[in-house]
């Protein structure tokens, strides 16, 4: 399996790579976390809207975003993971998260994190994930750590967020440090 193609976690969950026919059922499970993702997601306000939720689905970008599906021909989104780019000269990229409310710490996070950084590695395309996490945020943190990323340090009032300014913890991972147990 590799990028740009359907990806299946260790808990048999899949990533599709975003595409505009997924445009409702993203705005459907963004509607239905509104008060979980509004205080870490800036983008997710009481503007989003279903225009919203196809415009992003049809920028053209250089990112690798993939929607989390229950297996792989369900339509219900369960939430998105996405690497973007930071620095393509050295091949860093950065990881992005999300989970619909109802379906929220079953490890659903790491095992859709694990498996699109595990297919950016295998393709030789990412060398370093960085993530990096208000420390107030202790979910994603959790996250960061169980993917087996190692904190590099607190940069301070790196995040804006609907709160205001925030100090966030920067992750490194690095591929031989990919939780095992995560490995599709
Ligand atoms: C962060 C997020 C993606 C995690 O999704 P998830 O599928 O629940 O993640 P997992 O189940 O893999 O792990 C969640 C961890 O957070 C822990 N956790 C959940 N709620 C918590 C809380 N309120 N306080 C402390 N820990 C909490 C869980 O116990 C678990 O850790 P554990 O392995 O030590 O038990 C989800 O909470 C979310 O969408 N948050 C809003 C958006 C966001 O913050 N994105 C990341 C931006 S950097």
């Amino acid at each position: 399996m590799g990028l740009g193609e359907p990806l299946r976690t260790v808990g048999g969950e899949w990533l599709r790579p975003a595409e505009p026919s997924q445009a409702a059922a993203l705005y459907a499970a963004v509607d239905a976390s509104r008060e979980a993702l509004a205080p870490w997601l800036p983008w997710c306000t009481a503007r989003y809207t279903p225009a919203s939720a196809e415009a992003f689905l049809a920028e053209a970008t250089l990112e690798h975003r993939t929607l989390i599906f229950s297996s792989h021909d369900s339509t219900a989104v369960l939430g998105a993971v996405s690497l973007m780019p930071v620095d393509r000269y050295d091949e860093v990229w950065k990881l992005g998260y999300w989970v619909r409310a109802d379906v929220q710490r079953r490890g659903l996070a790491r095992r859709a994190a694990a498996t699109l950084c595990q297919a950016a590695f295998a393709a030789s395309a990412v060398q370093r994930v960085s993530i990096l996490v208000a420390v107030g945020n202790a979910p994603s943190r959790r996250v960061a750590q169980a993917l087996g990323a190692q904190q590099e340090g607190v940069l301070k009032s790196r995040l804006l967020l609907p709160s205001g300014r925030h100090d966030a913890a920067i992750y490194g991972l690095m591929p031989e440090a990919l939780a095992e147990d995560l490995r599709p």
